[in-house]
């Protein structure tokens, strides 16, 4: 795969072929991820839940995302590299916004950013798109306004919603955003928002019918063996794979089976032999 791009990423919609995004916050996965065919990798603000055991995402900062950003680009080579904006990073004034949304290319070397927001972020995207800040954005479920929904909780049930939804969707793709985060949508709205925007939907929690799909790459990796929500698809079972390996290594150093001489230096080195793999 050759390096991925926006304009190339839009013509996947065209085409009919789906988008995959996943998440990262480092650059040992980053170098993973960029040894498959994923298209776009998403340091998402779910950082201040998965890598620092917040209960919200609230508490990230802006500091923290150009940390993590910088850490993932240096990891990469062909997905396109896009960092969230955290809350309060983007709100209280334009200036600020763009300002912050620069340090996000600038320091963290991201391509594009994420804002989550409806109408209320529209002008913000016009600006931002205006001066070269390429803008991803996300609806439905937004986790930076979790006390306003009181919980983790599927958005555009009623009518009057899914209209609104809509809505947004259209006002933040003429406004100028290159692609929109669907996130705990009900499947039949999804497609219909999908159907009403020509940029490319990324769906979370939101059914097959978006143009691509975004997870947490520790959720589809089944890092947490108490966290399978039903939109997630465990690939590996990690959660269960890391603890056994851990226990063998302690009970090993306990045992003795290691170190052995073969995993240590000797004075001549002519006697190194390279130690067998233990992986199994
Ligand atoms: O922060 C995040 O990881 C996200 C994705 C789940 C879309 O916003």
């Amino acid at each position: 795969m050759s390096k991925i791009n926006i304009p190339k990423l839009q013509k996947l919609k065209q085409s009919g072929e789906k988008l995959a995004m996943v998440t990262c916050y480092d650059a040992t996965f980053a170098r993973l991820i960029d040894s498959t065919d994923i298209e776009v990798v998403l340091v998402g603000d779910s950082l201040g839940m998965v890598i620092q055991g917040q209960k919200t995402t609230l508490p990230v900062t802006l500091e923290e995302m150009i940390y993590h950003t910088r850490a993932v680009a240096r990891g990469l080579t062909k997905p396109l590299l896009v960092a969230d904006m955290p809350f309060l990073s983007y709100q209280a004034s334009l200036s600020e916004a763009i300002k912050n949304a620069g340090q996000l290319l600038k320091k963290g070397h991201a391509e594009s950013v994420k804002i989550e927001g409806g109408e209320e972020v529209g002008e913000l995207v016009a600006k931002l798109t205006k001066i070269g800040v390429p803008v991803m954005g996300h609806i439905g479920l937004q986790p930076q306004s979790i006390h306003k929904y009181g919980g983790y909780k599927i958005q555009g049930r009623s009518l009057s919603d899914e209209k609104r939804l809509i809505k947004e969707a259209k006002v933040l793709a003429e406004a100028g955003c290159w692609s929109l985060v669907l996130e705990g949508i009900p499947i039949e709205v999804a497609q219909k928002i999908t159907r009403s925007v020509a940029i490319p939907t990324i769906g979370i929690a939101s059914g097959p019918h978006c143009d691509g799909q975004v997870l947490v790459i520790y959720d589809l990796l089944g890092m947490d063996p108490k966290f399978r929500p039903r939109f997630v698809k465990p690939y590996a079972d990690l959660g269960k794979i890391i603890p056994e390996a851990l226990q063998r290594y302690q009970g090993e150093i306990k045992s003795g089976h290691f170190p052995t001489e073969e995993h240590s230096f000797h004075r001549d080195l002519t006697l190194l032999k390279r130690p067998k793999s233990s992986a199994s």
